[in-house]
């Protein structure tokens, strides 16, 4: 038997290496990032059962080695996740080249440690083994965050124990599937039952949500449950009126911009904090997402309770008063050592947290700063809002407006030249959202994520866009590996 010295030659060449009719950089995706192919073109390896694990704490937290020998195959690896991503990488290899494997060597680890994707389940709902569909093809990809939306004006989603009319009468709304989106304005019914009347809903129960936790962890993805608060709340009112400012009809107002929950009442807060102590108990090992986005400041100055707190704690403005009141959510959080995201808006009214990470769906440029401060993640909506036409309007399914093809999403670098070292340090890492307002399907969801999804995970394995035409090429073979595992796609000659 050859050494391993002389079996492998580094391709550092840049030539490419062409093994049975395909590059074997593009076999695999993400893309690892270092891959040296035995001198001995076309000799394979039958040793697909023979695997050895070794640990090699140089393999670094995500990080892997594969080696490919005629007689076994070795990986190296620090750590459960670096162990389970070689294995997914052996995984894409044995599809593309059955158990005659090519003779390599695989170096690799992620730029980047937050790869994720959201997923709103408030506008659509889905099923446990939908989402677990959507968890295991993330995790094929190596993606590792799933950023669960479970709670937002069209319907509340979770169960919780302790406020069960949030998914009695929060998460069924009057069924009109059968109409465009724009015509299918949320309508909530007060009481009767969900079962028996045409209502379009559902929730996940406690015991459902632990299992699909255990699920994700099983396959590295750590579930990020969101609670909106104290905007996008039609859902919790309705359910909960007097979560209310004095004086809002909700039925009519919460449709018509005024679903701010009031932030004068004391009663409020602790509904939250009710609300949260459930949620870090089902999500025991996840960072918790407020929400925060989207609030209409002005509409507090009509409630007496909220003037009251107003002045009671000499704030100038209304946007201070979501600011006072998302300190209390986050003082009480902290206090469980809790790691806490928002929606980059929290900080516009002089919050400044650097425990709080802030998640920047706006201008990149906010991310940048707010990386001077704490960690950040970077989803900003000119390329990364997965629920914008991939195509011609005439010739797509109804999306939200805009325009992000994949060339688009493959045009954004998250790391500026002139950032600091610091700021650079504090960038997490990027994801895309889905937020579903036309996406009645799973099928649908998965349409408008891949192939989108690919640019977004190379850049994040890579830390920034590479080649177009290279990725266009490993998008072409991951196909076959989507069709298998019945995952919808748009076709890339569309
Ligand atoms: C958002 O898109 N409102 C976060
Ligand atoms: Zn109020």
């Amino acid at each position: 038997m050859k050494t391993l010295a002389s079996l492998f030659l580094a391709v550092a060449l840049c030539v490419p290496v062409v093994i049975f009719g395909s590059d074997v950089r593009n076999v695999v995706f993400p893309e690892p990032q270092k891959i040296e192919i035995s001198a001995d073109e076309g000799t394979t390896s039958e040793a697909a059962k023979n695997l050895r694990f070794c640990i090699d704490a140089s393999c670094g937290n995500e990080g892997y080695r594969i080696e490919i020998l005629p007689e076994e195959i070795v990986v190296s690896h620090a750590t459960e996740a670096g162990k389970f991503y070689a294995e997914k990488t052996l995984e894409q290899l044995k599809n593309h080249y059955g158990n005659a494997l090519p003779l390599l060597r695989i170096e690799d680890a992620p730029a980047m440690r937050w790869r994720g994707l959201h997923l709103d389940v408030s506008r659509h709902f889905f099923s446990v083994e939908e989402i677990k569909k959507f968890i295991d093809t993330m995790a094929f990809y190596k993606f590792n965050r799933l950023h669960f939306h479970l709670t937002d004006g069209p319907g509340w989603r979770i169960e919780i124990k302790k406020y069960p009319r949030l998914t009695q009468i929060g998460a069924w709304r009057v069924d009109k599937t059968d109409r465009e989106w724009n015509w299918r304005e949320t309508e909530i019914p007060l009481g009767g039952n969900a079962e028996t009347r045409k209502l379009y809903g559902g929730f996940y129960t406690q015991d459902e949500i632990r299992e699909l936790v255990r699920f994700a962890k099983e396959r590295h993805v750590v579930i990020v449950p969101e609670i909106e608060m104290p905007g996008h709340s039609f859902a919790a009112m309705m359910a909960y009126p007097e979560l209310a400012c004095a004086g809002n009809n909700v039925p009519v107002d919460g449709l018509r911009g005024k679903d701010m929950v009031c932030v004068g009442k004391p009663e409020t807060t602790q509904f939250f904090i009710d609300v949260l102590s459930e949620f870090a108990a089902l999500f025991p090992e996840s960072p918790i997402h407020v929400g925060g986005d989207e609030v209409w400041h002005e509409c507090w100055l009509d409630c007496p309770d909220c003037r009251a707190r107003m002045k009671r704690e000499n704030l100038k403005s209304s946007v201070e008063l979501q600011t006072v009141f998302m300190r209390d959510i986050i003082a009480f959080l902290k206090k469980q050592n809790r790691e806490i995201i928002a929606w980059d808006e929290i900080f516009a009214g002089g919050l400044s947290d650097e425990h709080v990470a802030t998640m920047v769906w706006r201008e990149p440029e906010l991310g940048y700063r707010a990386a001077e401060r704490g960690p950040v993640i970077l989803c900003p909506g000119e390329w990364l809002y997965f629920d914008m036409y991939q195509g011609k309007p005439e010739s797509e399914p109804l999306a939200i407006g805009g325009f992000i093809p994949l060339e688009k999403v493959y045009e954004f670098s998250p790391f500026p030249q002139d950032l600091s070292e610091k700021a650079r340090k504090n960038i997490l890492g990027i994801q895309a959202n889905l937020w579903t307002e036309n996406m009645t399907t799973m099928a649908h969801v998965e349409y408008m994520l891949f192939p989108r999804a690919f640019a977004l995970m190379d850049i994040a394995w890579h830390g920034a866009p590479r080649n177009y035409a290279r990725l266009l090429e490993q998008i072409r073979l991951q196909l076959p590996n989507l069709k298998a595992r019945n995952c919808n796609f748009r076709p890339l000659e569309k």
